[in-house]
Order: structure tokens, then sequence, then C-alpha cells
């Protein structure tokens, strides 16, 4: 687990700055996947994906969202709502129908 550092003044406020200060210690170079995962419905598996995606673009990242419940689609849903209101920051969004088909990164729900 990446170590906690505190931010020196000035680095925080721009982007940029602040995901290359994070960059090194924890190690955002490399492709970092995380998953909300639980059998029990209605935990907040989707509302907690999409926060923090949002907050990982807002931090300089590059992300994509991979919504593994075709049945449900709601980050999909969301993601629509979010586009035809041209709601920023703008987030990649994929349906996925497993996580096998998601890592290989194959549209296939
Ligand atoms: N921290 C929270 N506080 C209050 N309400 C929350 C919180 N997180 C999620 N919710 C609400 O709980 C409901 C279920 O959340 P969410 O859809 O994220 O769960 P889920 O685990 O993805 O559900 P599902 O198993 O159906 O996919 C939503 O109405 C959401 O707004
Ligand atoms: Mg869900």
């Amino acid at each position: 687990m990446a170590r906690q550092r505190r931010l020196p003044a000035g680095i925080g406020k721009d982007a940029k700055t602040y995901s290359s200060y994070l960059a090194p210690c924890y190690n955002l170079s490399m492709t970092t996947v995380v998953a909300f995962i639980s059998q029990k419905g209605g935990v907040g598996k989707s509302t907690l994906a999409r926060a923090l995606a949002r907050e990982a673009v807002i931090s300089g990242l590059k992300v994509k969202i991979a919504d593994l419940d075709p049945d449900q689609a709601t980050i999909v849903d969301w993601h629509k709502v979010r586009t035809q209101r041209a709601i920023e920051p703008v987030l990649s969004v994929e349906l996925f129908r497993n996580v096998a088909q998601a890592l290989a990164g194959n549209r296939r729900a």
C-alpha cells in the first residue's frame, strides 16, 4: 500500500503537478486495477467506482471504468447522462461481460 506523504505547500492545486508529485510514491506509471466487488447488492459498489474514477481523473490520472454488470449497466447509464450534459471531467466507461474480457479490453457485453 502506498505510504502517506504530506504535500508541500503549493502542491495539490494543479492537477498535473499533483499527479507528478504522487507518481513516485504511488507508482502511478503502472496500470492499477481497483475492483469493487461484493455479492451483496446495493452496498455502494457502483457509487464508489464512480466517485473514485472522477477524483482520479481530476488528479490527472487516465481512468477507465469497466462496468461488469450488463443487466443493470448503471455506470453506463450514468456516463450517458454525463456525456449528454457535457459534464466534466470527461470519463471513459465501457461495459464488459466479465473480468477477463475487461482486462483483455474486449467489448463483448
Ligand atoms: N455512502 C452512501 N451513503 C448513502 N447512500 C449510498 C452510499 N453509497 C451508495 N448509496 C446509495 O445506495 C444505493 C445503492 O448504491 P449502488 O448502486 O452504488 O450499490 P451497488 O453495490 O452497486 O448495487 P448493485 O449490487 O445493485 O449493483 C444507491 O441508491 C446509492 O445512491
Ligand atoms: Mg452496481
